[in-house]
């Protein structure tokens, strides 16, 4: 299955009574697994975590930490971008340089580096001293 249709089939198990809007993610790591993760609303809104957040958690479970590719999935007329806090998120175990595709469900994709949407990203190195 690609990364794609990894993506596309977790979305359906998108927990999203709020917004109405399923989003699956999937992510390729360096080892060659792949993790899944949907969106999970909760009645508290704030809560509520995004997709690009569960396949990390997944991820990291699983033994992975480091982020070779990651395709995000949602109904939508344009590709979604990940939010900032995910582009975050994603920073921790993805260089700049690591592609981000975002896909439609009729199959339109743009591909992005994290670098491109997140440019200038806060890091442990910007906390050195010298
Ligand atoms: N959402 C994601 O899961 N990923 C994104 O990149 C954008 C937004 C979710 C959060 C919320 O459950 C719903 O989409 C509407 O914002």
């Amino acid at each position: 299955m690609s990364l794609l249709e990894t993506a596309r089939a977790v979305r359906e198990n998108a927990h999203a009574p709020y917004s109405g809007f399923k989003v699956g993610a999937a992510i390729r790591a360096a080892s060659g697994r792949v993790h899944a993760g949907c969106n999970v609303e909760n009645a508290a809104y704030p809560q509520g975590t995004c997709a690009e957040a569960g396949a990390i958690a997944a991820m990291v479970a699983a033994g992975d930490t480091e982020i070779a590719e990651i395709c995000v999935v949602a109904d939508a007329p344009e590709p979604v971008p990940p939010c900032g806090g995910c582009r975050q998120k994603l920073s921790e175990f993805a260089g700049p340089e690591v592609p981000v595709t975002m896909a439609t469900m009729d199959g339109r994709t743009l591909t992005m580096t994290l670098g491109e949407l997140l440019p200038r990203a806060f890091s442990s190195s910007r906390m050195a001293r010298e």
